[in-house]
């Protein structure tokens, strides 16, 4: 088991973010957590790095429990997170290589000297990403594209055995962010693939790769099982409250809203 919650609630500044949250993922299934803004996504995140403490329930991730050991750097070390969040944080002025080479001490900014082997392995992965020519450029100056890239080879690092995106697309255009997804699609397929977990409002990146899907809505899990049969038309009007079609094509789901009774009749 990669993860595991157990009736996982949040409650921050006296309001409940997360209601009862059960959610498990076995080796190797690709995950998809899908909500609209402001339904909790971010929070369940914070909550697998260790970053926030569930107000109840239990928080078991890659075997261990949280709150039973200290477990920051342990687990961050294992867990991969790719978010433009995480943007901010990075030092100013270090160049794509040196922020590649951080995340192979689950830090931000170099505190320890790399060893050779730590630079080699920062050089090889900047090559599987395709930002091998721009390694020397500041990382600031980066396109978002270019940056998010940048972003996910330093989170494989530590050879993760979770990798978690968050919204790795935000800010991409078509192009890149098709490139992008290929990309996702190549490190699912490796035989040491870390187990993913992608999160996302968009339907239309919801790659083939990712099996499972868990519907978030206000805080609480709507529904949760087989990408296929969470990404209906029936199951999303319902999800969303409004009528939608989802429609397939090349394996990837699209979505578009459906004209209500009364639109469809102002238009005749
Ligand atoms: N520390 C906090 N104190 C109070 N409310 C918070 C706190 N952190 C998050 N929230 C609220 O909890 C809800 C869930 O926020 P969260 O950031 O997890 O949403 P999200 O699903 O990631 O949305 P988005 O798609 O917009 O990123 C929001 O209504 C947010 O305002
Ligand atoms: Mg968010």
């Amino acid at each position: 088991m990669v993860l595991q919650l157990e009736g996982v609630s949040l409650r921050r500044d006296g309001k409940w973010i997360l209601q009862n949250i059960n959610w498990e993922i076995k080796k190797g299934e690709h995950s998809v957590l899908f909500g609209l803004n402001g339904a909790g996504k971010t929070a369940i995140l914070n909550l697998l790095n260790a970053y926030y403490f569930p107000t109840a329930g239990r928080v078991t991730v890659l075997g261990m429990e949280f709150g039973a050991t200290y477990l920051g750097e342990k687990l961050r070390k294992q867990i991969g997170f790719v978010s433009s969040s995480l943007q901010e944080k990075l030092h100013k002025g270090d160049n794509a290589f040196e922020v590649v080479l951080s995340g192979a001490f689950a830090s931000i900014g170099l505190y320890e000297v790399p060893t050779d082997e730590i630079r080699s392995k920062a050089i090889t992965l900047l090559e599987t990403l395709g930002c091998i020519d721009y390694a020397n450029q500041n990382y600031e100056t980066l396109s978002q594209g270019e940056k998010q890239r940048v972003l996910i080879a330093r989170s494989l690092m530590t050879d993760p055995s979770l990798l978690i995106l968050d919204e790795p697309t935000n800010g991409l255009d078509f192009i890149a962010r098709e490139q992008l997804l290929e990309t996702i699609e190549l490190i699912a397929k490796r035989p040491d693939a870390p187990t993913m977990i992608y999160v996302t409002h968009h339907l239309e990146e919801i790659l083939p790769v990712f099996e499972k899907t868990v519907l978030l809505k206000d805080g609480k899990v709507f529904s949760s099982g087989n990408t296929n049969r969470m990404l209906t038309s029936e199951s999303l009007s319902q999800f969303l409250g409004i009528p939608v079609e989802v429609t397939w094509k090349n394996n990837r789901p699209l979505l578009s809203k459906l004209k209500s009774a009364i639109e469809a009749e102002n238009v005749r």
